[in-house]
């Protein structure tokens, strides 16, 4: 509404002299009929130029409602030779056209002025008839408020129309608005979209598709805390029962054997939580907990096989590093962490005396971490599941939970990068390779890791 407002005070300030033209127009031609009128009435007495007009004539060329009429006739020598001596003369030059308008100030106002040149035998004489300007700004004032007021009108009818329009098309939102705001928090299900205006249908079917990826993300946790609470409860309850076999005793030999099956048992259940609140963590996505920095993957090769080192010697594996600057922007912790657990793996899952290495290398601007073993391999078709949470292939070694493979994939993910399991080019073994952007663009589609 600004700009029609803005353009209705456009047309009245440059509207006045616009309307100005259709009413000078007009009462020009009137001056002229007069002037010619008046030549008519130029004639010779003696030998001299005369204005042969009665005093009724004149009477009748001076009467006007509103303005001040004046009339006179000059020789080319610019004397007077009848009617009003205020009256400027042009020259002849100035009449070469035949008659001429122009404006002039007359006893201080505005006058408009229509000249003629009449030739008589006698000499030529110039006729003029001039009036001043209150009909033509009359006119002129009356054309603009005609303008404005139907302007005005239909400003006043594009309010009405738009006010009204705008709240009829607005009200499927208002419909919308409600049912969004009854909704509880668990109530997931799509927004109606039937009555949902065109524009409008992207946006719904946008939050409809969020709904529905919440609804998911909120189903697959309820699942996570129901295995977590069952896998939780069984340890300690086996811990329980230890104490309660062991206080059944007073043979300090048995004590110390009861002792020892609760060192183990409270170390797995340690392991597990530690587990579980790394997954959680990871889950709230990378840089949420900590600063994300540049970190080279060498050094936390480095550190990571420091730590598993005494575990390998005790089984007699071959833990070799080999390892090329790789730099990735990323949560040190969780990375460290993604690491562990796949050394662990390979060094849990692998027979005694074989080998584990360990590589960081940048290829095709991705910086790669691969972590290879001798031992049995993992099933081609277990390969997708290990990746879940709690799968542990049939008869494993180990006393696992099967978060570990889980836990690298969603801090590979929370990380944009992608992790595959496949077998080492010697056939033997287990080779698994996690890439991460280097340049920060995405080594798996970032759609299919919210999903
Ligand atoms: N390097 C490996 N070699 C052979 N099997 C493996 C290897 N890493 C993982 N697996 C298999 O994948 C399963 C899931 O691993 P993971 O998620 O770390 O759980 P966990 O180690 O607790 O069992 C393991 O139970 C094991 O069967
Ligand atoms: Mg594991």
């Amino acid at each position: 509404m600004l700009p029609l407002v803005g353009l209705i005070l456009v047309t009245a300030l440059i509207g006045y002299p616009i309307a100005r033209i259709p009413a000078s127009t007009a009462f020009d031609s009137v001056l002229l009929v007069a002037v010619h009128s008046l030549a008519l009435l130029v004639g010779a007495e003696d030998g001299q130029l005369r204005l042969q007009i009665s005093p009724s004539a004149e009477t009748l060329l001076r009467t006007d409602q509103f303005d001040h009429v004046y009339f006179s006739v000059h020789d080319l020598d610019g004397r007077l030779v009848a009617g009003d001596w205020q009256l400027p003369v042009p020259s002849p030059a100035m009449l070469s056209p035949g008659e001429i308008l122009y404006n002039a100030v007359v006893d201080g106002e505005d006058v408009r002025i229509a000249a003629a040149l009449v030739h008589q035998p006698e000499g030529s004489a110039i006729v003029q008839v001039g009036e001043t300007t209150v009909k033509r700004h009359r006119l002129g004032q009356q054309i603009l408020t005609g303008v404005l007021f139907i302007e005005v009108l239909l400003l006043a009818t594009v309010v009405i129309v738009v006010l009204l329009g705008i709240g009829k098309g607005l009200e499927p939102l208002r419909q919308l608005q409600t049912e969004i705001e009854a909704r509880s928090l668990r109530d997931l299900r799509p927004l109606p979209q039937e009555y949902t205006p065109v524009e409008m249908q992207a946006v719904v079917s946008a939050l409809n598709n969020l709904l529905r990826r919440l609804d998911e993300a909120m189903q697959s946790q309820q699942q996570f805390i129901a295995n977590a609470a069952h896998q939780l409860r069984t340890p300690l309850a086996g811990l329980r029962m230890q104490v309660e076999y062991g206080l059944q005793h007073t043979d300090p030999a048995e004590w110390r054997r009861t002792l020892q099956t609760l060192g183990f048992a409270t170390e797995r259940t340690v392991h597990l939580a530690n587990q579980l609140l790394t997954l959680a963590r990871a889950e709230v996505g990378a840089g949420q907990s900590g600063a994300l920095q540049d970190l080279d993957l060498g050094s936390i090769v480095e550190q990571i096989a420091g730590n598993s080192m005494p575990k390998a010697i005790a089984k007699d594996i071959d833990l070799g590093l080999e390892l090329e600057p790789a730099t990735v922007h990323g949560d040190r912790f969780l990375l460290g962490e993604l690491l562990s657990n796949l050394v662990d793996n390979a060094i849990v899952y692998t027979p005694a005396g074989g080998s584990v290495t360990v590589r960081s290398k940048m290829r095709e601007s991705a910086a790669v971490i691969e972590v290879e073993d001798s031992g049995p391999g993992i099933p081609r078709e277990d390969r997708e599941k290990v990746l879940g949470r709690f799968y542990r292939v049939t008869g494993s070694p180990g006393d696992g939970c099967g978060l570990g493979l889980a836990i690298v994939q969603e801090i590979a993910h929370a990380h944009r990068g992608s992790v595959e399991i496949a077998s080492p080019p010697s056939g033997q073994g287990t080779l698994v390779t996690v890439r991460f952007p280097a340049l920060g663009k995405p080594v798996v589609d970032p759609l299919t890791v919210e999903a």
